[in-house]
């Protein structure tokens, strides 16, 4: 009878036999978030690629210690809902968002929106930066499916992961602002956003809006820099 399911098996009379398959896959649905906060998880686990960063190589949070605080922020075990980050060029800030994406898709899993200025950047970033996140850091590699031309659980602008999903879009699209609900956000750059995405409104407004389904706590991080 091999090749059967456990049901067909109970259904053909044998003693069931999907006590496992059954406890392992409760386990998950109840796995709580992780204990560990996103400085400690890109301390353990990030690593920087050198085609998309000056010093390649492991994360270190101590080389950008004011960033420590406001990733920690970002953890599903802080009581924050938004966190929005003032700042100068090159401190960071990037980096920091993508740590919380790398979190989320090993520790977190939930829906995630990642906003740029424009659908433009928004693949130039994936391609530039979130695909080396991925690929560069185990445990991230084998829980996003692998990117080939007809899947489509993975393209420039979403990877699909176990529990989860990362959409990628651009504040000047209302489309992609309006794609998904999200409980996880990073609107990164801000200050570069249009007025309003397409006819619709404030970009910033619509991708939160994402979050509503998602009252208890949503997340969202903002970066812009001081004008
Ligand atoms: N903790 C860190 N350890 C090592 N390198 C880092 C760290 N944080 C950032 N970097 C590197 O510093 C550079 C700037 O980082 P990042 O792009 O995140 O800054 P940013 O504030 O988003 O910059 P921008 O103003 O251009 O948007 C990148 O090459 C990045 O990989
Ligand atoms: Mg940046």
């Amino acid at each position: 009878m091999s090749g059967l399911t456990s049901r067909d098996r109970v259904q053909a009379g044998e003693a069931f036999t999907g006590d496992q398959d059954l406890l392992r896959a409760w386990a998950e649905g109840v796995t709580p978030d992780a204990d560990l906060t996103v400085s400690e998880w890109a301390d353990k686990y990030r690593m920087l690629a050198s085609r998309a960063s000056a010093e390649p190589g492991r994360y270190r949070t101590r080389r950008t210690p004011y960033m420590r605080d406001i990733m920690d922020a970002l953890s599903p075990n802080h009581s924050a809902q938004r966190i929005v980050f003032m700042k100068a060029a090159q401190v960071g800030a990037t980096e920091a968002g993508n740590n919380m994406i790398g979190f989320v898709i090993a520790h977190a899993p939930r829906p995630m929106l990642a906003v740029q200025p424009t659908v433009k950047l928004a693949k130039r970033n994936s391609r530039q930066r979130i695909d080396p996140l991925i690929e560069e850091s185990a445990a991230l590699r084998n829980k996003v499916r692998p990117s080939r031309s007809r899947d489509v659980g993975n393209t420039m602008l979403s990877k699909e992961f176990a529990g989860g999903i990362l959409i990628m879009t651009g504040a000047n699209s209302a489309v992609g602002l309006r794609s998904t609900p999200a409980r996880y956000i990073f609107l990164d750059e801000v200050d570069a956003y249009p007025a309003s995405a397409d006819e619709e409104g404030d970009p910033v407004s619509l991708a939160e809006a994402r979050s509503l389904t998602f009252a208890h706590r949503p997340r969202c991080f903002w970066s812009q820099r001081q004008q």
